[in-house]
């Protein structure tokens, strides 16, 4: 008799190559880029810094800063036919579905999509990571009855996010703020997304088919929806006061925390700790409804810690924060999950480059559990 191979379900604890971008570190709690830590970068570096980090390696010079910067405020404009797509489906797809779309249709202009040429690849990926903000404002403005607005390039890169949603230029703060989400949302090593991006490009399917399966699988609450999730958790609990018996009841229901827990993080989510940080420095300057919502969440990180943390090895990660940062700087929750794609999409694009120079196949194994060699009966036969 045949032994039934070990099945890792949700490919829990396997290697699928070695690489260099990121290590996550789940046990310490700690995430670094290229060997820099991220609370490094979250402190001192930019969004376009770290685009130079992750696609070629190690940090620019000025002059190589420069060029990048150059490049990406370059391709920030979206083409007419990218905003009448969007502008068609506005009101019938929700926002992640329009920005995978769209970012399906950005190799419209590109006669080449596919290349095995690593340097035009990183060009490619320039285009993609400077689009996405582009593409995300304007779904945000469409499906709110708005034109959207041509980014601005006297503006960084998440800055000019931030204005290209609501037409204002960010006060320093909400635009260091934005910046930091864009880092720290950046790269993650073979996380879900990350992954089929990577299954799609071992098909030598071009970078643009790949990063739409990304954006695709960050769809879920369990991934890139879950910061959504979590705030709507926080309306839900509505004030202060009723943290403690909400959390208490979902635990007792089993029900998820969203915003809660990690294959790899068994400990506190270094992303998370970063926007502790700025959650208690926004409580002061937050709007009343907002106030509540950090409240909440900061009674709920608490009663979680203690219920699950050391015993369950469950911890806030970075979606659990988010939520409340987002609204304080104006964000709105339909927004969450198409900035984190843009911001992801640098991590995508930089783990197909690197997955092409060592190109594999993606192609696992299952276990039938089904039957074999039953007789075929006539369609007139069957009863
Ligand atoms: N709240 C309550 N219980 C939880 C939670 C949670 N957030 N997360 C895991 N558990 C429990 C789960 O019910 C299970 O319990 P039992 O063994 O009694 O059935 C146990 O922990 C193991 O859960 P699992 O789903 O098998 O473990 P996993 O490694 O697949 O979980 C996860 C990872 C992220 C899917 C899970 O923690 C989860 O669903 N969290 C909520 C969603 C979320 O916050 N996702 C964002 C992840 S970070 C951002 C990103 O990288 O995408």
């Amino acid at each position: 008799m045949e032994t039934k191979p070990e099945i890792h379900y949700g490919l829990e604890g396997v290697y699928i190559a070695e690489s260099g971008i990121s290590k996550v570190d789940g046990t310490l709690g700690r995430l670094y880029y290229r060997g820099y830590s991220i609370d490094t970068l979250a402190q001192n570096s930019s969004f376009e810094e770290v685009c130079y980090l992750l696609l070629y390696g190690k940090l620019p010079t000025e002059d190589q800063l420069n060029d990048l910067d150059k490049k990406l405020k370059k391709e920030r404009a979206i083409s007419e036919d990218t905003k009448g797509l969007i502008e068609g489906f506005a009101d019938k797809l929700s926002p992640l579905d329009l920005l995978r779309t769209a970012v399906s249709a950005a190799a419209e202009d590109d006669s080449k999509p596919y290349s095995d040429n690593e340097a035009e690849n990183v060009e490619k990926a320039i285009r993609i990571i400077a689009k996405m903000p582009t593409v995300s404002a304007a779904i945000w403005r469409l499906r709110n009855k708005k034109d959207p607005i041509e980014p601005d390039s006297n503006l960084g890169h998440s800055e000019n996010f931030l204005y290209m949603l609501s037409g204002e230029k960010p006060n320093a703060e909400k635009a260091k703020f934005m910046d930091v989400m864009f880092i720290i949302h950046a790269e993650h090593s073979s996380n879900a997304s990350t992954f089929a991006t990577l299954v799609a490009c071992s098909t030598l399917a071009d970078i643009y088919s790949a990063v739409t399966a990304g954006v695709s699988t960050l769809k879920g609450p369990l991934h890139g929806g879950a910061d959504e999730a979590a705030i709507k958790m926080m309306r839900d609990i509505g004030d202060p006061k009723n943290t403690e018996s909400y959390i208490n009841e979902a635990l007792a229901g089993k029900k998820r925390i969203m915003g809660f827990g990690h294959r790899v993080y068994k400990t506190y989510d270094p992303r998370a700790r970063i926007l502790k940080a700025y959650l208690e420095r926004a409580k002061d300057s937050a709007d009343e409804d907002v106030r509540k919502l950090i409240e909440i969440s900061l009674i709920a990180e608490k009663l979680m810690i203690e219920r699950l943390g050391e015993s369950h090895g469950i911890w806030p990660n970075v979606d659990f924060f988010a939520g409340p940062l987002y609204l304080w700087a104006g964000v709105q929750t339909e927004v969450f999950d198409i900035i984190f794609a843009s911001s992801r999409s640098l991590g995508w694009c930089t783990h197909i480059i690197e997955y092409w120079r060592n190109n594999k196949l993606f192609r696992p194994l299952e276990v039938y559990t089904g039957e074999l060699d039953l007789e075929y009966v006539p369609i007139e036969r069957r009863s």
